[in-house]
């Protein structure tokens, strides 16, 4: 496993394997790798000659008051992971590689990245967008993978590959859950015992939502309302948003008549939990 820590090594591997037709897989990280990144890695190694893992925890989509500080990183354990499962190079940038003079040119979504997860993270998406957007030019890949745990930023990257001519298919990969249907994620790590239990009410409250969908209630208000309910049965979660939207362009949706995205964000302590279900 090559692990590369500038641009200019990772653009020229990537021009080699282009040169002698080999097709590249690319999945972005930012490490403390857990079951929901290697179901991405083992996508790509299924459907692609070589899988470059990118590792690095991206200043500018932290707001000032949030995780960027403490964000868990584990980068022995980490090349230890993607070396048992025969990832073929790792990118790991430090800040200074992927942003030599501070943040200067910047992508900005707009609405699809200021509602939903960005009306409580200002600039979030903005954040992503940039370093995916400098990320594709430096790895160059054929495919690009994400999770659908992250809805909201996969819709986020299939509108920056289509508005700024990406020649790369970008796919969305199914939520990885822990038993008790928690949607793994490199933050599961801040929660105490208690709080781990308690986050189970998460896709609780999401099988909910679909239940209700799937009987036939049409009524979002009411949906909502009842997905409410549930969550307040643990007065540990606090609400952030619970939202029933359409999953091409997250606009919200009244009359759930088609396939929705039902989307959640929940604070347990000071820890911000997401979740989603596609329901059809
Ligand atoms: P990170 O949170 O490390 O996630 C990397 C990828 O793994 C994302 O595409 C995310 O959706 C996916 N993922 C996380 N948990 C998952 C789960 N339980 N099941 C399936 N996929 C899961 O998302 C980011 O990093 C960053 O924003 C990044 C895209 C790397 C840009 O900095």
């Amino acid at each position: 496993m090559q692990i590369i820590k500038t641009i200019k090594e990772m653009q020229a591997l990537s021009k080699k394997l282009r040169s002698k037709g080999k097709t590249v897989g690319f999945v972005p990280t930012m490490g403390a790798l857990h079951k929901g990144h290697l179901s991405l890695i083992r996508q790509s190694k299924n459907e692609n000659d070589v899988t470059v893992v990118s590792i690095f925890v991206n200043p500018s989509q932290f707001g000032p008051e949030e995780d960027f500080k403490q964000y868990p990183g584990d980068i022995a354990g980490d090349l230890k992971k993607l070396d048992s499962i025969k990832v073929d190079a790792v990118f790991t940038p430090d800040d200074k590689e992927m942003y030599p003079e501070g943040l200067t040119v910047s992508v900005r979504v707009g609405h699809i990245g200021e509602i939903l997860c960005g009306a409580s993270r200002p600039g979030h998406f903005d954040g992503v967008a940039t370093i995916v957007a400098r990320l594709f030019n430096t790895i160059q890949p054929h495919r690009a993978y994400f999770g659908q745990k992250d809805y909201q930023q996969s819709v986020v990257i299939k509108k920056l590959a289509e508005d700024q001519n990406f020649d790369i298919d970008i796919i969305v990969c199914p939520t990885v859950r822990e038993t008790d249907g928690l949607a793994m994620s490199s933050r599961n790590s801040y929660l105490n015992r208690e709080q781990r239990k308690t986050a189970a009410i998460l896709y609780k409250t999401l099988k909910h939502g679909e239940y209700l969908i799937r009987k036939g209630v049409e009524d979002a208000v009411q949906v909502k309302k009842e997905m409410e309910n549930t969550l307040k049965s643990e007065p540990m979660a606090k609400i952030d948003y619970i939202e029933i939207v359409d999953p091409r362009n997250l606009d919200e949706v009244k009359k759930v008549k088609k396939t929705v995205a039902v989307c959640l964000a929940v604070k347990i302590g000071t820890t911000r939990l997401i979740d989603n279900l596609i329901v059809d």
